[in-house]
Parts: C-alpha cells; sequence; structure tokens
C-alpha cells in the first residue's frame, strides 16, 4: 500500500504549517550558492501545495521568509524576495485552476514596492477560490504579530472601542494576523533544526511539531504523507488523560 492510501482522510490535519528550511545548506554542500538553494526550494512549494491541495487540506502555510530574515546579507534577501514575488506571480495561473486562493501573514509595509503591488495583485486575482488556503509568511515573525496585536487592542481601548474586562481568547484572536485561520495541528520543520523561529508561537500552543532532516529542496509529497501519517498516530490529549480522549 502506498503512503498515500495509509492516510485517515477522516482524521486529516486542517491546517499543516511548515517551517521550509535548509535551503542554503542543500546547495553549499552541492559546492553552489546559497540563492541556487532558494531557486530549488521553489520546486518543493510546487509539489506541496499540489500535494495538500489533492488530499484536501483546509489551510497550509508556509513560513517563507521572517522578519530575522531581513538581517541576511544584502545579495540573498534581494535575491529570495525576487525569486519570492516571481514565483507567486507565475503561479497565479495555476493556483486559479486549482481553486487555491493566496493569503499573506506578515509585515508587508517591510517589503519594497514592487513586491508588494505584486503580491496584492495576486491576492486579488486568487481572492474567489474556495478550495485550500495557502498562506505565505512573508516578512513574518510571530513576536512582531504580538507586538501589533497588543497595539490594535491598547488603540480600541483608547478610544473606546473595546472593554478591557471583556479581552478573552476569542477577542484576542481577532487581532492576530490569523484571525480567520484555525490553529495549525501540524507543524513541520525540515533540515534537522528543532525550534520554533518565531513561528506562530500562540497559535501552535496545541500543534503536533513532526521535524525531519530532509532539506526544504528534497522536501516532496511522499514526505508529507509521512508526516501527516506519523501525525495520525498520535494520540491528542489537550490536558486531559488518555482513557479521557480514548474513544
Ligand atoms: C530556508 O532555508 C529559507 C529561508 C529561511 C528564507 P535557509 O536559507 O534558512 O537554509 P539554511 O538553514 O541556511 O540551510
Ligand atoms: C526560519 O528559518 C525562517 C524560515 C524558514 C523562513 P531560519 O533559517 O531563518 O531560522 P534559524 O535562524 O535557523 O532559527
Ligand atoms: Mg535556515
Amino acid at each position: 500500500m502506498s503512503l498515500k492510501d495509509q492516510i485517515n482522510f477522516e482524521r486529516l490535519p486542517k491546517h499543516i504549517a511548515i517551517i521550509m528550511d535548509g535551503n542554503g545548506r542543500w546547495a553549499q554542500e552541492q559546492g553552489q550558492d546559497r540563492l541556487f538553494g532558494h531557486f530549488h526550494g521553489v520546486a518543493s512549494v510546487r509539489d506541496i501545495v499540489e500535494g495538500a491541495a489533492e488530499l484536501g487540506v483546509k489551510y497550509l502555510t508556509l513560513y517563507a521568509f521572517s522578519t530575522e530574515n531581513w538581517d541576511r546579507p544584502e545579495p540573498e534577501v534581494n535575491g529570495l524576495m525576487e525569486l519570492l514575488v516571481e514565483t507567486i506571480r507565475k503561479e497565479v495561473p495555476t493556483l486559479n485552476k486549482n481553486n487555491i486562493r493566496l493569503h499573506i501573514i506578515g509585515a508587508v509595509d517591510m517589503l519594497p514596492d514592487y513586491a508588494r503591488t505584486a503580491l496584492e495583485e495576486a491576492l486579488e486575482l486568487t481572492s474567489q477560490n474556495t478550495g485550500l488556503n495557502l498562506i505565505m509568511a512573508l516578512s513574518y515573525s510571530s513576536r512582531w504579530e504580538l507586538v501589533n496585536a497588543v497595539k490594535k487592542i491598547a488603540l480600541d481601548v483608547k478610544t473606546g472601542n473595546l472593554d478591557p474586562a471583556t479581552i478573552d481568547q476569542n477577542i484576542l484572536q481577532n487581532y492576530l494576523t490569523t484571525s480567520e485561520l484555525p490553529d495549525p495541528e501540524l507543524m513541520i520543520r525540515t533540515s534537522g533544526e528543532y525550534r520554533i523561529s518565531n513561528f506562530l508561537l500562540y497559535q501552535l500552543a496545541y500543534a503536533e511539531l513532526y521535524f525531519t532532516n530532509t532539506r526544504w529542496p528534497d522536501f516532496r509529497k511522499e514526505n508529507l504523507y509521512e508526516a501527516i501519517l506519523d501525525f495520525q498516530g498520535r494520540e491528542r490529549r489537550f490536558g486531559k488523560t488518555s482513557s479521557q480522549v480514548a474513544k
């Protein structure tokens, strides 16, 4: 039986989040420039987006660029930015063909103008699609998001639009960039690093974490299936006891 056939479609994670890591090392291991790795990482993005859509996953969040990544050497930042924007632009027809809706989370005001314009266009062109929601975390970091949320809450309290006594988890959720999304159930990180690197710190509270040594440019549908199967073998307890959650 193929890996895909072993997946239980009734227990498919609704939201998968991926830290796409290891492009630079993948390239350097072959004596190539780091950008060569980012370039090859695009093929993995295509394959995984297609794979997730085929399975019927509703939300896929890809960490493409962190706010901390702005501190990398300028040629890498510029090359990566151009690659990301060009790829998104070129992929719009495929996204539409596959009914995939694009979303962006992150500090987009830090992006160069050409990038913001191209992204806004892609968001608009895919806005009617109702299949997979593809969320690109671009110039994103969780601490940036939380600080922003606190500022917006403070402003609403100050202007009298929000009563602090009513603030609960649902209201807090409204102030996050992910307000429209369910929390990720499965978080995958490639390339053998065991950390979160400022990604969805609040939203990952009860996500199952899956780490693989595979570098992102080598990550394909079969690797995604392996991660989902691993997820389906776990018992999610949400603080309860095993016998409470066992059916
Ligand atoms: C992930 O690969 C892509 C981004 C962070 C933009 P890296 O560029 O971090 O690759 P490594 O981790 O240095 O190998
Ligand atoms: C996390 O990878 C960010 C993305 C994959 C976009 P990094 O390579 O930047 O993370 P660290 O620096 O290894 O923690
Ligand atoms: Mg890295």
